[in-house]
């Protein structure tokens, strides 16, 4: 074994649910050997109204050329996963457990729900869905900070079998228009505002100007349901007690939040007077639980679509052995609700097994640069998942804000999004860790559902930076150009063979996009857009994305989505974007435009693209630079050649055959035009 290994704490292993490599390669060869025992298995630990058949527990196509794609688990049997996620849990004695510890952007502002009481708002919560006539396989979108409302919103969805559509709170109007006429959401569940650090955002405004445009995609939404936050907001920047209980007692700062009659409607009023019980609508394993958009490489978001049953067993199983769950714990995952992170490992996972987690509004930043340390210590918080561009970010403010705080608590420390550079993996195993934690640097995606490819902290000897191997039912395999498998050492495409209970089933309403984009380029393989290495240890390390996407602190987006906002700039002709790495977010957004013939490109014009990015898209897509570009650098046949503007993009001669360009001297041009002299 090669050397910059670390092992398991002994302390923690000898408590774990998996202690040893052997137990882990043991159960993982079951998994691939005998699917339907290890997974029926799993399966027997929830509830099933119609129990499924082992006989029958799983079947898939991945091969398009024999028929088309599909992947089903435990097709015929029912089952509710809201009431796995609460009435199981209060049945089992658990009704005063807290759920979750909600920790606001304010440090003064906090509360906790038990499962008991979850269960009873959730119910309340789907009664007031169904008065508005949302039924079963209905779309509904949620628009909404990190509160308490965000998950008894999607588990209601779940009770009545409303198959939610999350769009995260930081997309613009335009791109929540377009995913909810997509989906063609029937409801949209938003909040009238939040604080960010210190900058209070109007999200209503945000949903009531997407609604409207929503109109021009063909589509209504009926009904909009909005949480009010800010009378909570108020309080706590005005230092009263802290708790979000009835907000009868503060000055009605709502005069101001836009209304429309007969669509818009006060989540508070709605729940005043309904029942706190709601019979759960029992669904077919196979049918759809949640969608969630995610990037494509040709810039339509893709809405991936996951059913019921094998999700549940999936994220249940990957949180109980990635975080090595234990029922006393105190779990926390950074990630929003709108991410499928804050789908698996805030709501469906965590709950599944009767956690209690802390949910967090804030950022890592304010008030000041350790209040992620003083949650940890607040807490005792034993698990802890956040993201590399959130360590990276972190750890430029030295040790000083980690040692004022107690972080003996912890016991497993996650990673998620993004490859983890060993130089933040270190810090953060050496200063937030003390050297006693395990990393899990879960590589998994939206369509994966769950992990992937992961250490489990009790058995795996971590490789910094490495994902390591693959959780119980995959089987990863690398392809070269020519889907030849590489076995051994060796890197190239990331693929995988057969289906894992969790991942996703389609993409909602384009079975053929699905198809063409997850399954063509291998045929018999799902092919996840990424590359890896497999080294001399048999360890995995994901080496980022092979198509046309960039990943931006842990948001993939597509080049594609960005160049087409900016050639809508009626004095924009062309424009090309790459990712140039960055020492904070990963990767950042380089642009190159052409300017129309006759127009010069100015600040303004550079500046008038970056506002128009962030409008359209959202302000974590801002780019970093605009560069004029007279031309782009293209083939004989049209095609831009990214390669060379990224070798721009980072100031580097050694661009390589250039030979095949159309004209070579755009290269030294763009060089010379770069704003930046490094
Ligand atoms: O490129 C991989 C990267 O993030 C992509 C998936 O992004 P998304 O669907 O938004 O889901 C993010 C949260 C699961 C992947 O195709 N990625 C995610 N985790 C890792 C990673 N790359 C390397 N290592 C990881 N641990």
């Amino acid at each position: 074994m090669s050397k910059n290994i670390y092992l398991p704490n002994y302390e923690h292993s000898e408590n774990a649910h998996i202690q040893s490599m052997e137990q882990y390669r043991q159960m993982h060869k079951k998994s691939i050997e005998s699917p339907a025992e290890f997974w029926s298995e799993i399966a027997d630990q929830f509830y099933w109204e119609n129990p499924y058949d082992v006989r029958n527990f799983y079947s898939f196509n991945f091969n398009v050329k024999s028929g088309p794609v599909q992947v089903k688990w435990m097709e015929g049997a029912t089952t509710n996963v809201c009431f796995n996620l609460l009435d199981k849990n209060v049945r089992r004695g658990m009704g005063d457990k807290i759920a979750f510890y909600w920790e606001g952007n304010d440090p003064e502002d906090y509360s906790k729900i038990t499962y008991k009481k979850l269960l009873e708002e959730v119910c309340r919560f789907a009664n007031v869905m169904k008065s508005k006539g949302v039924v079963k396989g209905d779309r509904v979108a949620i628009y909404m900070p990190m509160i308490l409302e965000i998950i008894i919103a999607m588990l209601a969805c779940a009770r009545i079998g409303a198959v939610h559509s999350i769009v995260f709170a930081g997309f613009s109007a335009e791109s929540l228009a377009e995913r909810m006429a997509d989906c063609k959401c029937k409801v949209l569940i938003t909040a009238d505002s939040v604080y960010r650090g210190d900058k209070l955002l109007n999200i209503k405004n945000i949903c009531d100007s997407a609604m409207e445009r929503c109109q021009n995609f063909g589509h209504e939404v009926q009904t909009c349901i909005v949480v009010r936050h800010l009378p909570r907001l108020y309080r706590s920047t005005n230092h009263s007690n802290g708790t979000n209980g009835n907000a009868s007692d503060v000055i009605d700062l709502h005069s101001d939040v836009s209304w429309t009659d007969g669509r818009d409607f006060w989540w508070h009023d709605e729940m005043d007077d309904v029942e706190p019980a709601c019979y759960p609508v029992w669904m077919s394993a196979e049918d759809p639980l949640f969608m969630l958009y995610t990037s494509g490489s040709t810039g339509k978001p893709k809405g991936v679509l996951h059913t019921t049953g094998g999700y549940l067993l999936y994220a249940a199983t990957t949180f109980k052995y990635v975080f090595d769950y234990h029922p006393s714990d105190i779990y926390w995952c950074t990630a929003d609700v709108g991410w499928i992170t804050g789908h698996s490992y805030v709501t469906y996972g965590p709950l599944a097994n009767g956690a209690t987690s802390i949910i967090f509004e804030g950022t890592p930043f304010y008030p000041d640069n350790s209040r992620y340390w003083s949650i940890i210590e607040k807490y005792k918080v034993t698990q802890f998942y956040t993201a590399p561009t959130a360590i990276r970010a972190l750890m430029k403010f030295g040790e000083e804000p980690v040692k004022k705080h107690n972080l003996n608590s912890l016991k497993v420390l996650g990673s998620v999004g993004e490859p983890i550079n060993p130089e933040a993996w270190l810090w953060y195993y050496k200063n937030i860790g003390n050297e006693r934690c395990s990393i899990a640097d879960t590589f998994w995606q939206t369509e994966t559902g769950g992990h992937v490819i992961t250490p489990l902290p009790g058995c795996t000897p971590m490789k910094p930076g490495s994902a390591t191997f693959p959780f119980f039912g995959v089987n990863p395999i690398l392809l070269d150009e020519n889907g030849q498998v590489i076995e051994g050492v060796g890197e190239g495409y990331l693929v995988f063979n057969k289906p894992w209970p969790g991942m996703m089933r389609t993409l909602f309403g384009n079975h053929e996009r699905y198809q063409s984009v997850y399954f063509s380029k291998f045929p018999g393989y799902y092919c996840t857009g990424d590359g890896a290495r497999r080294d001399e240890d048999g360890y995995l390390w994901v080496t980022g994305r092979v198509d046309d996407m960039l990943n931006v602190s842990g948001h993939l987006m597509s080049t594609a989505e960005v160049e087409s906002v900016l050639t809508e700039h009626p004095d924009v002709s062309e424009a090309a974007v790459v990712s140039r790495p960055h020492p904070i977010k990963g990767e950042c957004l380089y642009c190159f435009v052409t300017p129309n013939s006759g127009v010069p490109f100015t600040p303004k014009l550079s500046s008038e693209l970056i506002k128009k990015v962030r409008e359209n898209i959202g302000p974590f897509a801002m780019p970093d630079v605009i560069q004029h570009a007279p031309g782009l650098p293209k083939t004989r046949s049209g095609k831009i050649m990214r390669r060379v503007l990224r070798k721009i993009a980072i100031n580097d001669r050694e661009v390589g055959d250039i030979s095949t360009l159309a004209d070579e001297h755009i290269v030294d041009e763009l060089f010379r035009n770069r704003p930046e002299k490094t």
